[in-house]
Formats: structure tokens, C-alpha cells, sequence
């Protein structure tokens, strides 16, 4: 593959390693990960010896990190089973937009925490023509997962975030926007699509919208998303 195109897997990966660098890089004594998903998070604690616990509220989701011996529970972010400030960081990667009440969940995640929070979104650069079809491309996808029933709403942009963490403590806040400009192969959208297309009526006005999209890329690529990490450390 042409070293501009990542598979969405290869452009996770990527990510998660950030995400973790930027979380060690506060020296955490503890870490909660919140919507841990199939834990690399916790692998990546696990490697530099930081003790992490995974939260998820889909435990088909477990079944690796438990073989793996991680320390896992089923619950959901709304409401963390753990006493106030139980862990010395709290965290969150790409989990928020999939949550009904993501401000209730980031509460949670300020109040089980002793030193810092820290929470990271998909984010797009709105100036880019490559991130625009990336985001409506997304965009089109989540509308399909909200006419199957799922949660899965807009990306929360990280001022919210910060605004949210802001009502529940007084904290030192950074915010930082990574984006690599790397393009989403045209067959890993079409395969991530495939399902989606399958359930709709065929003269469904989405199906018009698809075939718009499949120009759009033709003409400007699909950018793979970036991501925007909040870290907030309490004050004094
Ligand atoms: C996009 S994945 C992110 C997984 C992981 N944090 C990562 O960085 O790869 C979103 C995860 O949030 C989990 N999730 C959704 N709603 C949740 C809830 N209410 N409580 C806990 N986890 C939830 C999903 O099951 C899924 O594993």
C-alpha cells in the first residue's frame, strides 16, 4: 500500500499508541480506561508496567484482554462501580460519541480519579478537502447505526470536553490535535459500508447519498481521522 493510504485498523493503532505515550507521559500511579474495548490500552499499561483496570460495557469485548490476564469489568461509563477517587487517572479514548449522556460519563471519569483525566475524540481538519469527505463519510455511517438503534452520535468536539471537565473541578487543561493526512483506502470504506448499504430500501434516499460520496472520494480521497486528546490535571 502507497505510504499516503492506512487502513482504519493501521490508523487505530497508531492513535492508541499516542494516546497512551501522552497518558504515561503523566507518570500515572493507577489508570482506569473507560470503554476499553478490546484493551490495547491496558496492553500498552501492561508493557510499561502501569497497574490498569478496563471498563466495557460489551463483554463479548473481554474475551481477549481476560485470556490475557488483564483486569477487566463489565459496567458503563454513566456509572463507574468505584468509590471517589479510586484510581489515580481516569481515561477515555473514542468512547464519548458512542454514549447517551457523555457529559454524565465524563463526571464519572473527574470523580473516580485522584490526579487527572485524561479523554480523546476522532477529529478532522474542517480545511482539508480530504478530512470533508472523511467526515461525511462518517457522518453517513453513524446515521445508519442511529436507524439500526445504536448510540452513535457526532464526534464532541475537545472545547466541550474541556467545558465539561471545567463544571466538575478546577483543572490544568491542555488539548492537542493530531491528525497524520493519511488517505482511507477506497475498499476499506466500501467494506465498512457494505453492511450498512445491505440493510437500506432499495429507493432509499441514503442509497443517493452513497453514490455521491463514492464521487466525492473519487475526486478529493478520504482523509483517515485524527484525534483530539484532553488532559486535565487537578489544580493545587
Ligand atoms: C470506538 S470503541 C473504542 C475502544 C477503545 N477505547 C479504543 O481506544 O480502541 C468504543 C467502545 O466504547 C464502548 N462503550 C460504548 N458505550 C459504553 C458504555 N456506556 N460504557 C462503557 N463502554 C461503552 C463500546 O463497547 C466500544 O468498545
Amino acid at each position: 500500500m502507497s505510504p499516503d493510504f492506512r487502513t482504519p485498523d493501521e490508523n487505530r493503532r497508531v492513535h492508541q499508541a499516542a494516546f497512551f505515550e501522552r497518558l504515561h507521559g503523566e507518570a500515572p500511579a493507577s489508570v482506569l480506561d473507560v470503554g476499553c474495548g478490546s484493551g490495547r490500552l491496558l496492553e500498552l499499561c501492561a508493557a510499561a508496567a502501569v497497574p490498569a483496570v478496563g471498563v466495557e460495557r460489551n463483554e463479548a469485548k473481554l474475551v481477549g484482554p481476560r485470556g490475557s490476564g488483564r483486569a477487566v469489568l463489565v459496567a458503563s461509563a454513566h456509572a463507574l462501580p468505584w468509590p471517589t477517587g479510586a484510581f489515580d487517572w481516569a481515561c477515555m479514548r473514542h468512547v464519548a460519541h458512542h454514549l447517551a449522556e457523555p457529559e454524565a460519563a465524563v463526571r464519572e471519569l473527574a470523580r473516580v480519579c485522584r490526579t487527572g483525566v485524561v479523554i480523546a475524540e476522532p477529529w478532522r481538519d474542517p480545511a482539508l478537502p480530504e478530512q470533508r469527505t472523511g467526515r461525511h463519510i462518517d457522518e453517513w455511517m453513524k446515521r445508519q447505526d442511529r436507524r439500526a438503534g445504536h448510540v452513535h452520535e457526532t464526534d464532541i468536539p475537545p472545547a466541550t470536553l474541556a467545558e465539561w471537565l471545567a463544571a466538575c473541578g478546577a483543572w490544568d487543561l491542555s488539548i492537542t490535535c493530531r491528525l497524520d493526512r493519511r488517505l482511507v483506502p477506497l475498499d476499506a470504506v466500501a467494506r465498512e459500508a457494505e453492511e450498512r448499504l445491505e440493510r437500506l430500501p432499495p429507493d432509499d434516499e441514503d442509497r443517493r447519498a452513497w453514490v455521491q460520496l463514492v464521487e466525492d472520494i473519487a475526486s478529493t480521497n478520504a482523509g483517515c481521522n485524527g484525534t483530539a486528546i484532553v488532559v486535565a490535571r487537578r489544580r493545587g
